[in-house]
């Protein structure tokens, strides 16, 4: 366990311990890390788990480093867990002022090849999107503004989607919604139960197997975050929240088989997005070490991959 970090005192420091984040799978990694860092800023910081033990390990060792850190059992993909969270943040504190959605799976260790996509979707893309609506009437009105974070990768850049139509209407800002995302999901279902390959056009067929199933959810899952940023766009001054998604980098955690940087690295643009002041928040971006690096294209992740024209419409 790493030592914490001193308070920030700016003069843009918006936040206090009346702030209140939520992180989902908290108990190790990156999410591990993000609770770490948001507690060390003096943010009322609920450190959620899956697991409840799990969980309880590592808020006792946020505790040892002397943090102030709660906890809350989340399953993201069960609709009770989520109902049980927002029940308790209501009557506990009232609602909430940030929420980091990093809980994630890269693989399914089931063997029939529908279900494990489904597992992989379900955490990815669905625990999300179910977890954010759950607790959208919960964001509290603040000056600061509140933040959704989406810790999401540049696997699911719009590169990846080979087939051009989903290409296209994924990156179609103005007209997608949960509908088109979820038609996506279903045709790359149906390709899975198929033994096809219709929407991300892979290169090879281990290539597909190996990463379709997290390149879909989280192609999904940035597709969300714009759908979530717009629709939430025209919110009044004073009631804003700001929706992004960005991705740590190859991070030394058991999702990487312990390859990558620092998970205080894989953790650093999360929480920049958290603490920035809110004359400096945009909203419906992909950030990549602190940087807005749109939707399409990475050339860190799809070095085999082209970079894709999109049609115009
Ligand atoms: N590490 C990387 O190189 C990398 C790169 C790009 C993006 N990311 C993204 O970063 C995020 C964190 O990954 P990580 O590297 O820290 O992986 P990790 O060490 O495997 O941690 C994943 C966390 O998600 C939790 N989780 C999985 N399914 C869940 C569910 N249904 N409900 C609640 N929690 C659940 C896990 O809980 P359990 O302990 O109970 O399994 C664990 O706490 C993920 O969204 C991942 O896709 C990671």
């Amino acid at each position: 366990m790493t030592g914490t970090t001193a308070h920030v005192e700016s003069p843009s420091r918006w936040w206090s311990k009346d702030t209140i984040a939520v992180v989902t799978g908290g108990n190790k990694g990156i999410g591990f890390e993000i609770v770490r860092q948001l507690a060390s800023q003096g943010i009322t910081t609920i450190l959620t788990a899956r697991d409840e033990s799990r969980g309880l390990q590592a808020l006792s060792a946020l505790k040892e480093d002397g943090l102030d850190v709660l906890f809350h059992q989340l399953d993201v993909t069960n609709s009770k867990s989520i109902g049980k969270l927002a029940t308790w943040i209501k009557a506990e504190f009232g609602g909430l002022d940030i929420l980091v959605n990093n809980a994630g799976v890269a693989w399914s260790s089931l063997p029939d090849k529908v279900l494990a996509a489904k597992e992989v979707l379900d955490t990815n893309y669905y625990g999300v999107k179910n977890l954010t609506h759950a607790l959208l009437p919960l964001f509290r009105p603040s000056a600061a503004g509140s933040r959704v974070i989406n810790v999401s990768s540049m696997a699911g850049q719009l590169a990846a989607v080979g087939n051009d139509k989903w290409k296209q209407q994924l990156n179609d800002e103005e007209n997608l919604n949960e509908a088109v995302i979820e038609s996506f999901i279903k045709v790359y279902l149906k390709d899975r139960a198929e033994g096809t390959d219709t929407v991300l056009l892979m290169p090879s067929q281990e290539l597909l197997e190996t990463y379709g199933n997290y390149i879909a959810s989280k192609a999904a899952c940035n597709a969300h975050t714009r759908v979530m940023a717009r629709d939430l766009a025209n919110r009044k001054e004073g009631e804003k929240i700001f929706v992004n998604c960005m991705c740590p980098g190859v991070t030394n955690t058991g999702m990487s088989h312990n390859r990558g940087h620092s998970v205080e690295e894989g953790a650093d643009t999360a929480v920049w997005l958290v603490l920035l002041p809110a004359s400096e928040c945009v909203t419906g971006k992909f950030f990549l070490k602190r940087t807005d690096r749109g939707f399409l294209y990475i050339e860190e992740a799809h070095a085999p991959i082209a970079q894709p024209k999109i049609p115009q419409k």
